[in-house]
């Protein structure tokens, strides 16, 4: 097989001209014209569509091609074993925390995960034990769990879940946390859902840091397809048969072909000139940072300023001492297509790629530094965003508050109560209030505060007026 397998058998199958009795429904009919069914509406969407059973590969997975990518995948980013994923990152969390879970494990999870952890605790029946990150004292934003917290952990604890980079582009400590982490006997599980790109950096991925398990989605930092992710697992702490069975649990039966094959190509890319992009785009960041770093207030959050490692990148700025509200300037970028990743009112952040010139990125630093201006205002105090400093109550497992019966109340009336639900602004996907967690006056106010900014998902009553709480 060459290099990229899955891409191959991805194009061979277009060459083919295939005409199906089985799925996909769209026969492939799409390159003809007929407007009745749909070939204007329907046409550009699925014209790239192939499915990988009866498509790239037959209905027996004979070809072995997508095996056979997933390998190649493993050996370049140091694992043993590899799984693609079209259900994103958020796939790769509640496969990954099945195959280190279940009903009689106990597992340290660091609360400002995404809320796909959460659901991975409830599908694998684990119980949780919350550890809180760092945070920067003056900015307010998570620095990664330390790792002597792990030395403190209950002795059932085995396993460990956490994230890096984080949303804002801090790095944890992963070589610190594995060595603390496999002291006690514990899995190190990583979402590593923003550093795709790391597993390309020459010691940065989380397996040549010592992780045992871990998932990234190849659609964020990389060129993957929206949707694409890959969890995977080294060393003897996970075998390659508890990850198949906890992804083969959570994966649809009907892969995409062409999802999958913009992994396959994504990493043959990376294989062949990652380094040298990433080098290149790595420099065009720091080009953005030093310019902006000249803008009078503007903070640039990295390695200089935090005094802990950053996602080189990442571009997060933190605004309050420009006077700027992060919001409306996201909104102006917005307007003008140019969205980032998230903003709050002290801090935006965007995500760059290997696929942003350095032209570009100089263009952009220079419309970021004008446009503070004019919207400076009087420096203001900081106001960190609640959702990376909860400190639950837990009453109830996630998993026995998702199942519980519940009943509907005012959220203000709710204070004292026992959530059957999550409140998650989103972005970041961070649970301020997640099942099973008693409900504050403080959690209250926090929740009325993100929605009054921002989308708060994922709850049943979107107007935030309501709640469920357990029966
Ligand atoms: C830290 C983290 N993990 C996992 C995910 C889920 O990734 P995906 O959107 O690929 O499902 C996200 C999404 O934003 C995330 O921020």
């Amino acid at each position: 097989m060459g290099d990229h397998p899955l891409l191959d058998a991805w194009l061979a199958a277009r060459e083919k001209g295939l005409r199906p009795l089985q799925i996909p429904g769209h026969k492939y009919r799409y390159t003809g014209d007929d407007p009745a069914l749909g070939s204007d509406r329907l046409g550009p969407l699925v014209r790239d569509d192939v499915s990988l059973q009866g498509g790239a590969d037959d209905n027996h997975y004979s070809l072995g091609v997508l095996a056979a990518s997933e390998a190649l995948w493993a050996t370049s980013v140091h694992a043993d074993h590899a799984r693609f994923l079209v259900g994103g990152s958020s796939q790769g969390n509640i496969a990954a925390l099945t195959a280190v879970g279940g009903p009689d494990v106990t597992v340290a999870v660091d609360r400002t995960s995404h809320r796909s952890a959460l659901a991975g605790l409830v599908v694998s029946g684990s119980t949780p034990v919350w550890v809180q990150p760092r945070l920067h004292p003056v900015f307010g934003l998570p620095l990664g769990v330390d790792p002597h917290e792990l030395d403190a952990l209950s002795a059932e604890v085995s396993a460990v879940f956490v994230t890096t980079p984080s949303y804002v582009g801090t790095l944890g400590d992963v070589a610190g946390l594995a060595r603390h982490a496999h002291a006690a006997d514990r899995v190190l599980v990583v979402d590593q859902a923003w550093g795709a790109h790391l597993f390309f950096m020459s010691g940065s991925g989380a397996f040549d840091q010592g992780a045992d398990i871990a998932t990234t989605s190849v659609h964020k930092a990389l060129m993957g397809y929206t949707q694409t992710a890959v969890v995977a697992v080294r060393g003897p702490r996970v075998s390659a048969d508890r990850l198949d069975r906890a992804v083969d649990l959570t994966a649809t039966t009907s892969p995409s072909a062409t999802l999958m094959a913009s992994i396959d190509a994504t990493r043959a890319v990376m294989d062949a000139h990652g380094d040298v992009e990433i080098e290149r785009a790595v420099g065009s960041v720091a080009a953005m940072r030093a310019r902006l770093r000249r803008v009078a207030g503007l903070v640039v959050v990295d390695d200089q300023e935090l005094g802990t490692p950053t996602d080189p990148l990442k571009l997060t700025l933190w605004l309050p001492r420009t006077g700027v509200d992060g919001v409306t300037l996201a909104d102006l970028l917005w307007e003008q297509g140019n969205g980032v990743e998230a903003a709050d009112a002290d801090s935006m952040v965007m995500t760059m790629s290997i696929l942003d010139e350095h032209e570009f990125c100089l263009e952009v630093a220079e419309m970021l530094a004008a446009l503070v201006e004019r919207l400076r205002g009087d420096p203001r105090s900081p106001v960190p965003a609640a959702h990376w400093q909860v400190v639950p109550e837990v009453v109830v497992s996630p998993r026995d508050a998702f199942f519980a019966s519940r009943r509907r109340i005012a959220l203000r009336e709710a204070v004292g109560e026992v959530s059957a639900e999550q409140f998650c602004p989103y972005p970041p996907g961070v649970p301020l209030l997640a099942p099973g967690e008693r409900v504050t006056a403080q959690i209250v106010e926090d929740i009325e505060q993100a929605g009054r900014v921002g989308r708060v998902a994922y709850c049943s009553d979107p107007t935030l007026e309501t709640i469920e709480v357990l029966a």
